[in-house]
């Protein structure tokens, strides 16, 4: 067995402009590094239009780089034919054989190859994703689903060093997507192959990927697991991007304190008081926090900030407040306790989780680090961060 931290493919500053006659060039892929180890299971997950099926592509030899380089352990795989790669694609359009069943259009590599035990790797594999009734059919008359069904299918069973999955369940309706994802997961881990996994749902990047890597406008913006990438986002584009509910992000003004605190201005009438936040200067900051990591409390508590109720949805297994901080022109959404209750205009008080606050320079977007301290400066007696007004 490989060692999992041996570098199953590398990316070396692999870099996609499309030129066309007449246009501004495109950068689709603005140089990215990237390491996906063997056998693990990288979600590259993005906005549309950010550079995820180019950066497959080219993996796949489909698009030839305009710079860097594209490795399997220390084998270059730029200028070879795609059929000498040793890598596996299913693509969100599905590319199967219409005279062909299921059953051939699964098995075909492994027969052009002429592998041994072709049909019952192929029975298998389709078994496993719940296309067994299929096999004998041949692709015109199934659904989208069912089509994008064969094409992961196929991809799977061509035991390839690397598989390139780009939007692999987005044809399947709900039930199918969930059922498939399960036994996608179970397969990717009994097999381990080294899988790259494009997708535009985080939702489906946090459960089936080892680690993710958020991808904007051609740029890799951070790399890391599901807990670090949404506890610990790199930058604006992360935070907002990435969990659901989304962050909230409110600009303002930080003013650092004397002692082992520092003060987020958000309006002349809301300050918000970090403890812990200590090294950083005077500067324009964005204060970003989840809807999950605000606490309510009443209005008149000491050091939490009057806000007004401007609306209150009541949704299953919570709810979800909406409140207006005086002076601050963005909303704040709260998730509640699913038995909480108020209506607009309703007064209440907050308090902000300051383990749970992040701090993104006004700027560059970028996470400012700094050091929360539980339990605050060792000066003061301990104080959660509060709102004030
Ligand atoms: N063949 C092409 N010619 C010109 N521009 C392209 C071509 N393919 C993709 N692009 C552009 O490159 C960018 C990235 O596209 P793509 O990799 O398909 O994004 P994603 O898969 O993340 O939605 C987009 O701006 C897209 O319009
Ligand atoms: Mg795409």
């Amino acid at each position: 067995m490989a060692d999992r931290r041996d570098p199953g493919l590398t990316l070396d500053r692999l870099e996609k402009v499309f030129h066309r006659r007449g246009q501004e060039p495109v950068v689709a892929v603005g140089g990215i590094d990237l390491v996906v180890g063997q056998g693990e299971l990288l979600g590259l997950l993005g906005p549309s239009g950010c550079g995820k099926s180019t950066t497959l592509r080219m993996i796949a030899g489909l698009e030839e780089p305009t710079g860097g380089d594209i490795r399997i352990g220390a084998r270059s795989l730029v200028g070879l034919p795609p059929h000498q790669r040793d890598v596996a694609v299913a693509f969100e359009n599905y590319a199967l054989y219409p005279p062909l069943t299921v059953e051939e259009n699964i098995a075909f590599g492994m027969r052009a190859r002429k592998e041994a035990n072709a049909a019952a790797r192929a029975r298998e594999v389709a078994e496993r994703l719940g296309i067994s009734a299929l096999l004998g059919r041949k692709p015109g008359g199934l659904s989208s689903g069912q089509k994008q069904a064969v094409s992961l299918a196929r991809a799977i069973v061509r035991k390839p060093s690397v598989l390139l999955l780009d939007e692999p369940l987005s044809h399947l309706d709900a039930a199918e997507r969930d059922s498939t994802r399960r036994e996608l997961k179970r397969l990717q881990k009994e097999t381990g192959y080294t899988t790259v996994l494009v997708t535009h749902d985080q939702q489906e990047a946090l459960s089936l990927a080892d680690r993710i890597a958020v991808m904007n406008a051609g740029a890799l913006q951070q790399v890391g697991t599901a807990e670090e990438v949404y506890d610990h986002p790199a930058n604006l584009f992360v935070a907002d991007f990435v969990g659901e509910p989304r962050m909230n992000l409110l600009p303002g003004r930080l003013q650092p304190g004397t002692d082992g605190a520092s003060t987020m201005v958000l309006s002349d009438a809301v300050r918000v008081v970090l403890p812990g936040a200590v090294g950083l200067g005077e500067q324009p900051v964005t204060l970003g926090i989840r809807p999950q990591d605000v606490r309510i409390v009443p209005p008149a508590e000491p050091g939490a900030v009057a806000a007004t109720v401007f609306a209150y949805e009541p949704l299953q297994e919570f709810g979800r407040l909406t409140v207006l901080l005086p002076g601050v022109e963005q909303r704040l959404v709260i998730e509640t306790h699913h038995d909480y209750w108020a209506a607009g205009g309703d007064a209440v008080g907050l308090r902000f989780d300051p383990a749970r606050t992040h701090l993104f320079d006004g700027t560059s977007g970028a996470r400012l680090a700094w050091d929360y301290r539980p339990g605050g400066p060792p000066s003061r007696p301990s104080s959660p961060a509060t709102v004030s007004s």
